[in-house]
């Protein structure tokens, strides 16, 4: 394998586009940020002609796979009928209609163009409902990139404080420190704390903002009636409960992660999975709390609803709920099938790894013990998994940096076969304690 047109266009792209990329998650690309040509079904190409079977699916949003033919065939139909009216389309009542059939919080749905921006609408309508300014976030959360919300994400033990009163910590320069004086931010899964927390401040809280399940750090499932009592505090004292479902909308069921898991937030938000590609985001929830748009809440943005993503989207949920829940089916014995092969192989390695997950999404990581929360994330062994990495991508498997691994409905058995074929070598190869 040899990566010299990516290096030579890196090169190239250096002096016009910053750093190369276009989004500062792909500098850490390994083993360097590299530039493709296509990708088709479960594979993508890069302009050196290697060929990997793609995990990394844009970062999550391809659950169909790259460049589904019926979802491209739904996207250039609805731009042949027109790109954006500035006005209303039937499409946009049609696909909200889909996610409140399928949704259990959505009775009322906005649709924008990035999870970052609805995380922020959420933040808005929950701050106008209660009249108070607090914001509940966990470590090792990510609800997108804005200054009020970049906090605490993977911040440094050294400055991260206390376990039980963590330092809200800013995750870039530049972040505007006032911001933070917007958040209480708490490690997740401890329903002790949180409960302890949220009644000494409910006169301060307008909403808690959690990932129902932490994908951003881990693949971490809530313990048992952790979510269902966040549920419940948050209902007597009236506190907005906000579920990130960017990743695990439309992913882990056909209503996301409130419907696998059976606790209704007051809003949700929703991005990439939710139209298998293409630039799409949506807030939904209570319809008093949404109506608060139509009553002095600002919500706005040019291209929301356009025609292109409004068919894609609803292309996407509808590949996803025919055929009698088939798509995802198989999206769970792929996921499942990986993780059981990825564990028998690893029963065998020389340092402990661990698989955990749910669906067609879970997270690989070099540690002792399954994570739970944030702070364990910081005993995985990093440098090991990265060299796991750059062997896989040499072996014709890509998967992303930071141990998340996603599974597309284009993904064949074949595939799952080939990928555990040669992790069957490299797992342990990374794992022996002679490479630590
Ligand atoms: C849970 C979660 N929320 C919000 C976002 C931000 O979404 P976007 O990148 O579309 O702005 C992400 C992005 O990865 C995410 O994982």
């Amino acid at each position: 394998m040899h990566l010299n047109r990516s290096s030579e266009l890196l090169e190239r792209a250096k002096h016009v586009v910053a750093g190369g990329v276009n989004s500062n998650v792909r500098l850490l690309a390994l083993p360097q940020p590299i530039f493709f040509s296509e990708g088709h079904g479960s594979r993508i190409r890069d302009v050196d002609g290697n060929e990997y079977i793609d995990y990394v699916l844009g970062q999550g949003p391809l659950i169909h796979g790259h460049g589904n033919p019926r979802l491209l065939a739904a996207a250039r139909e609805s731009m042949e009928r027109g790109m954006m009216f500035a006005g209303q389309h039937e499409g946009e009542i049609e696909l909200a209609e889909a996610i409140c059939r399928l949704v259990p919080a959505a009775e009322r749905v906005r649709i924008g163009s990035s999870g970052s921006e609805m995380v922020q609408a959420a933040f808005r309508l929950a701050r106008a409902a209660t009249g108070r300014q607090k914001i509940v976030k966990f470590e090792g959360h990510y609800h997108g990139w804005f200054d009020n919300v970049l906090v605490s994400v993977a911040p440094p033990l050294s400055a991260a404080g206390p376990r039980e009163a963590p330092h809200a910590v800013a995750t870039s320069k530049g972040q505007n420190p006032q911001s933070l004086d917007e958040l209480i931010v708490l490690p997740w899964n401890d329903t002790e704390l949180l409960e302890k927390t949220l009644r000494a401040r409910a006169s301060e809280i307008a909403a808690v903002i959690t990932e129902p399940i932490m994908n951003n750090v881990g693949c971490i499932l809530p313990r048992e009636g952790y979510l269902e009592r966040m549920r419940e505090l948050c209902t007597e004292l009236g506190i907005v409960l906000i579920f990130d479902e960017v990743i695990t909308g439309f992913r882990v069921a056909p209503g996301g992660a409130q419907h696998l898991l059976g606790v209704t937030p007051d809003l949700c938000t929703f991005g990439k999975a939710m139209a298998g590609g293409f630039p799409v985001a949506a807030l939904a929830g209570k319809a008093e709390l949404m109506e608060l748009f139509t009553q002095g809440v600002n919500h706005s943005g040019t291209y929301n609803a356009n025609l292109l993503v409004v068919g894609a989207s609803l292309a996407c949920l509808q590949l996803l709920n025919e055929d009698d829940g088939a798509a995802y089916r198989q999206l769970f014995a792929h996921g499942e099938r990986l993780r059981e092969g990825i564990r028998e192989i690893a029963a065998s390695c020389e340092t402990p790894v661990q698989v955990q997950g749910v669906g067609p999404v879970f997270h690989l990581a070099f540690h002792d013990t399954p994570l739970r929360e944030y702070r364990d994330s910081v005993g995985m062994d990093v440098p090991r998994y990265h060299r796991l990495v750059r062997r896989l991508m040499e072996r014709g498997v890509r998967c992303i940096e930071r141990g998340l691994w996603y599974v597309s409905t284009a993904h064949t058995d074949a595939d799952i076969d080939q990928t555990l074929d040669v992790l069957a070598v490299e797992l342990p190869e990374a794992a022996r304690t002679s490479a630590g």
